[in-house]
């Protein structure tokens, strides 16, 4: 099981979302382009107030393709500086299976894809590709994640899914 591929390419999803934000009180059910459609694939869960307004994801290929680079590109404005001590819940399910549920440090997984810490308010922009293993097992999964700060406000909310193999689409 390479879950770490899918616990990194959540990762790199929340941080595009992190890295990318300024609250303004507009819940987003679905991520708006400026230049395609709206992906199904990544929709956004966030509260009205939270720190993070994401103007859009893109990712490509959508869907995601086994054993292919992933590119994710997102844009968004931030209200207020994510810190040291923010943290990411990440939750992981095939069905109604929970594969994985894991709080990671938000300054670590930033650190990762050369994202500076703490992430300053203003506007922010993620371009990000990840490989995609060949080996990731068959399956429908949902991912969850969700971003907040260390005094418990929540940046951002950020559901994720991708059907792999034989299953049929949602
Ligand atoms: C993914 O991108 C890397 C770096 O550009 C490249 O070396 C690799 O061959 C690519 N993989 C696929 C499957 O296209």
């Amino acid at each position: 099981m390479h879950l770490s591929t899918v616990l990194y390419t959540s990762v790199a999803v929340a941080l595009g979302l992190a890295s990318s934000s300024h609250a303004l009180p507009n819940p987003l059910s679905s991520i708006l382009s400026p230049s395609s459609q709206p992906t199904e694939s990544i929709t956004v869960c966030s509260a009205p107030e939270d720190l993070l307004q994401i103007k859009y994801i893109n990712i490509n290929p959508d869907p995601p393709a086994r054993g292919q680079n992933l590119t994710i590109d997102a844009m968004g404005v931030l209200s207020k500086d994510v810190l040291h001590g923010a943290t990411i819940e990440l939750l992981v399910k095939t069905g109604v299976i929970k594969l994985l549920q894991k709080k990671l440090d938000f300054c670590d997984e930033a650190a990762k894809i050369d994202k500076n810490c703490p992430l300053l308010a203003g506007d922010q922009f993620l371009q990000h590709t990840v490989e995609l293993p060949k080996e990731i097992p068959p399956g429908r999964y949902t991912v969850n994640v969700k971003v907040k700060n260390p005094d418990g406000e929540q940046v951002a909310c950020i559901n994720a899914k991708a059907t792999f193999g034989i299953i049929p689409k949602f």
